[in-house]
């Protein structure tokens, strides 16, 4: 979708759109709040049905005159950014049930927020509430349309710079959540690893790959035993952005990428399987960020990890009761092979540390449903050893709506990862603290560099749409790290 700023001078032809927001309080007085030139919505409707609450939209078709889409944000004391993104996503589902290709939007004046701020989360909002993965449809889809262009009507000198980091940023959500909603066969790790080849020729970014040869070279058994029963080979995509060459600061990020989780030996049962496609969102999300960091020119440096294996079932496979010995030494004994992205991980985050020396490193990754039991889809899981780090992480999710909660990695749970034979185990024998858990084990893999653990088993793939947000993939992460890279500069 374009995004294109217009100064606030109306002049509209009856074959346009114009979309018009209100809070409640506005609504009660609505005359006075519709814009010079629009004067004709109040001389022939009765406006006193327009309440101005959050989720109501209407779209109003006049003959002679443009059509309005009104859209209703709340109480103007709730308003945030957040609501207003809703808002502006419930509009743009109504216009692409309507097939309606331009609209024209005229922003709202909330007291709370600045201008640039109210017209970038309409903006997100919009863009973001544009999608649908109609791939493997034979028919088109003949009940909706993707709207084209949004033209926003602003006063602001920075608008069009704002939108069209806005597009940058959401365009790359949207291609993410394609990724992730693409079949297990078609987003294998090769596939993945082409992704990441294609993202490296943008300027300043860098990919090398290791694959099955080079991760016995370096000794990184723990992402060899999980791939050994696909007869995919394992990659794990080193992908770099450096947009501050003269500052030695750099950002580690790495991302889960099992691009089938089937469970392997401790196969996972109907019910919990059907949607393991997704156990790559951590890397996708990684790869689009760095693609987003690219195109904005940020001023960081960042290295990526992207372990990316597929969990299955053979006569190669790997089992329960098996030792591995990951990059770093430590032996790892398998309590389970379902528990396969806290081991590809470890051996992704003990190998960017040691070897490209990161001041920070946040990995992201669909670790548990433990996750999902605790926070549901809205909020994702925070464990960290670093306050600060936690902070910016935090603050970033508060801001792009990506939200995210900590939880302890408090010393007593160390036991729990105890083995009979190897240095730790990769579950816990207790049903209890699931997503610590994951957190304690990964721990053992960081040494003393500020790390932070998102699990986004929750957020990352939804049971249903929620406002601006599809049903399954959502694309988090993507907004997310983008903001906190920001944070960085
Ligand atoms: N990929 C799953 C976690 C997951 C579950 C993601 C639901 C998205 C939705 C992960 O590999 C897994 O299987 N975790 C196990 C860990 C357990 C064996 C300790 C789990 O959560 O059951
Ligand atoms: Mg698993
Ligand atoms: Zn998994």
């Amino acid at each position: 979708m374009k995004l294109i700023a217009k100064k606030p001078e109306f002049k509209f032809t009856p074959d346009t759109t114009i979309v018009l927001f209100i809070d409640e309080e506005q609504a009660r007085t609505i005359s006075a709040v519709i814009p010079g030139g629009l004067e004709f919505i109040d001389t022939t409707l009765d406006l006193s049905f327009v309440r101005g609450k959050a989720g109501e939209v209407m779209f109003l078709p006049f003959k002679d005159n443009p059509n309005i889409l009104m859209c209703g944000f709340g109480k103007p004391k709730d308003t945030t950014a957040e609501t207003l993104r809703k808002s502006a996503g419930n509009c743009i589902l109504s216009a692409r049930k309507r097939k309606i290709k331009k609209l024209h939007v005229l922003l709202p004046v909330v007291e709370s927020m600045k201008e640039e701020d109210v017209l970038t989360a309409i903006a997100e909002g919009m863009y973001l509430a544009n999608y649908s993965f109609g791939k493997y449809k034979a028919k088109k889809n003949n009940s909706e349309a993707d709207v084209d262009t949004a033209y926003m009507y602003s006063g602001s000198s920075l608008a069009q710079q704002l939108l069209t980091e806005t597009a940058v940023i959401c365009e790359n959500s949207l291609l993410c959540r394609n990724l992730v909603n693409e079949t297990s066969d078609n987003s294998n790790p090769m596939a993945i690893s082409k992704v990441a080849k294609h993202i490296a020729k943008q300027k300043g970014v860098t990919c090398s790959i290791l694959g099955r040869r080079e991760m016995e070279k370096h000794s990184m058994g723990l992402m060899l035993a999980v791939s050994r029963g696909s007869h995919y080979p394992p990659q794990c995509i080193i992908l770099k952005y450096t947009g501050n060459p003269g500052k030695k600061h750099t950002i580690g990020l790495v991302g889960k990428g099992v691009t089938f989780d089937s469970g392997g030996i401790n196969l996972k049962p109907s019910g919990n399987i059907e949607t393991m496609r997704s156990d790559m969102a951590g890397a996708a999300a990684c790869l689009y960020a760095v693609k987003t960091a690219a195109e904005l020119k940020l001023k960081v440096n960042i290295v990526a990890a992207i372990p990316c294996v597929e969990n299955m079932i053979t006569n190669s496979s790997y089992r329960p009761g098996d030792v591995f010995r990951a990059y770093n030494g430590k032996t790892v004994e398998i309590g389970n092979t379902d528990a396969e992205g806290r081991l590809i991980l470890a051996d992704a985050l003990a190998y960017t540390i040691d070897r490209y020396k990161p001041d920070v490193i946040v990995d992201v990754a669909t670790l548990t449903g433990a996750c999902v039991v605790c926070f549901g889809e809205l909020v994702a899981g925070l464990l960290s050893t670093s306050d600060e780090l936690s902070e910016n992480l935090f603050l970033a999710g508060e801001k792009t709506g990506e939200r995210l909660w900590r939880l302890p990695l408090y010393r007593e749970y160390d036991e729990d990862i105890k083995s009979d034979i190897a240095d730790i185990c990769n579950i816990s024998p207790k049903k209890q603290a699931g997503s610590i858990i994951g957190g304690i084990f990964l721990k053992h893999f960081v040494k003393k560099t500020p790390w932070a653990h998102i699990d986004i088993a929750g957020t990352a793939w939804f049971s249903k749409r929620r406002g601006y947000l599809p049903k399954n993939a959502t694309g988090y992460g993507v907004r997310l790290l983008t903001d906190f890279l920001k944070r960085c500069e």
